[in-house]
């Protein structure tokens, strides 16, 4: 089952209630909560307080994905504002294992993503616990940037091991999806897929979404 989270990093900010509810209503599984901090990257984007809003706005799944220094200084705030599924960075995180446990234990799925440079074997040890591997196919920081292939060996890769190993683990891929490269990731095995500028800059965004789909 393929899961579409429209990121809102390329909605309409001064519209955000109404830009959710457009993408639910074109059939959006997800809503992908693009979290910057103008550290670990270099745009500052929202916090837990914008999160808490649009929760009375919407019965949507919340998709967190945290682009933030010390993620573990935030996990309550966003698990209290309305988060479903927390995502933090594996290159900003000092303790990572217990980060997940913390995200488990504030009542959220907990995701880890990987940047491009960043190999599958710094997740190892944590797959067993993880709701969510986040495979990032830009660089972080900005929307509408072009997708990286050479990511497509390292789905692949994590699709045969969480098969192998049995593990209930999703595979969210973010960065640079539209209609063609959503195919290449589908085939890989990703089965969550993001996509910003592709969803919110076409003209029906209910035909982007299926054609997203596949
Ligand atoms: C990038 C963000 C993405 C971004 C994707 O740092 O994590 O979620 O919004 O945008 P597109 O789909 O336009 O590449
Ligand atoms: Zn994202």
């Amino acid at each position: 089952m393929i899961k579409i989270a429209p990121s809102i990093l390329s909605a309409d900010f001064a519209h955000l209630a109404d830009e959710v509810k457009r993408v639910t209503d074109a059939g959006a599984d997800y809503i992908h909560i693009d979290v910057m901090d103008g550290t670990y990257v270099p745009n500052i984007t929202l916090g837990s307080p914008v999160v808490k809003s649009l929760r009375k706005a919407s019965k949507g799944v919340f998709d967190v994905h945290l682009m933030v220094e010390h993620p573990e200084t935030q996990i309550e705030a966003f698990a209290e504002a309305g988060a479903d599924i927390i995502t933090f960075h594996i290159e900003a995180a000092k303790h990572s294992h217990r980060i997940v446990q913390q995200i488990k234990a504030a009542g959220c799925k907990a995701g880890i993503a990987l940047n491009p440079g960043t190999s599958l074997a710094m997740i190892e040890e944590l797959l067993q616990d993880l709701d969510m591997v986040l495979i990032m196919t830009v660089n972080p920081g900005f929307g509408g940037q072009k997708f990286i292939e050479s990511q497509l060996e390292k789905i692949h890769m994590l699709r045969h091991t969480i098969q192998d190993m049995g593990f209930d683990c999703d595979i969210e891929v973010d960065g640079g999806i539209n209609e063609e490269t959503s195919r290449l990731v589908r085939q890989a095995g990703a089965n969550v897929l993001v996509a910003g500028s592709a969803i919110y800059g076409a003209e029906n965004i209910e035909e982007a979404i299926k054609k997203i789909r596949g």
